[in-house]
């Protein structure tokens, strides 16, 4: 009986400690062509001094506003339906983001079942913009970026227009 009590009591610390693992630190540590990668090779924002935000996360502001704020709410800050992401990348890492957005989520055993994360794998105006949407959340979530569409970003670059016609096929 105490054995199993145990057992429960480990388990759950690898449970809480699983979910502690956060995104990292943000810090850019490669810039490739405008796109910001930290020490740990996972996307994230740069934001200047003056404010002016990367281009992806400006194109992120603008996707996560198109596809994911009618049930998150504005500016990642939640709704009564689903939960602040701008909280809950600031809990779970890229990996983890990335496949509830791809498989979706439905609350299991919280009363609250009707409360579904669509699977969005094959859609490609998410898919196409996930890295974008991610690392919005992010400056979000560790950044400081205010709410609101960013007043001052960085030109669009190259790589980003070539990887989003061949992600859309165009
Ligand atoms: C139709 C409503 C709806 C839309 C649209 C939607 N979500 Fe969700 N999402 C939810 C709900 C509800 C949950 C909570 C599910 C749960 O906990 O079981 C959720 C959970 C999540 C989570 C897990 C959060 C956590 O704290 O564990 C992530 C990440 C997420 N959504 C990302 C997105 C992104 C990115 C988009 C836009 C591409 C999006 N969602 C669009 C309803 C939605």
């Amino acid at each position: 009986m105490i054995r199993r009590v145990l057992i429960g009591a480990a388990l759950l610390a690898a449970t809480t400690a699983a979910f502690a693992v956060g995104p990292g630190d943000p810090k850019p540590a490669e810039d490739v062509d405008g796109k910001y990668f930290d020490a740990d090779g996972v996307p994230t924002f740069n934001i200047a001094e003056d404010g002016t935000v990367d281009w992806y996360t400006y194109s992120g502001f603008r996707r996560y506003h198109a596809e994911c704020h009618v049930c998150h709410g504005p500016d990642g800050m939640g709704s009564s339906y689903a939960p602040a992401l701008a909280e809950s990348v600031a809990n779970i890492d890229y990996y983890t983001f990335y496949e509830v957005v791809v498989n979706g989520k439905q609350a299991v055993g919280t009363g609250q079942a009707n409360q579904v994360m669509p699977a969005f794998g094959t859609n490609p105006n998410v898919m196409c913009y996930l890295d974008d949407i991610y690392v919005y959340l992010r400056a979000r979530a560790q950044g400081g970026l205010p709410r609101g569409r960013p007043a001052k970003k960085e030109a669009k670059p190259d790589g980003f227009v070539e990887a989003e016609n061949a992600c859309m096929g165009g």
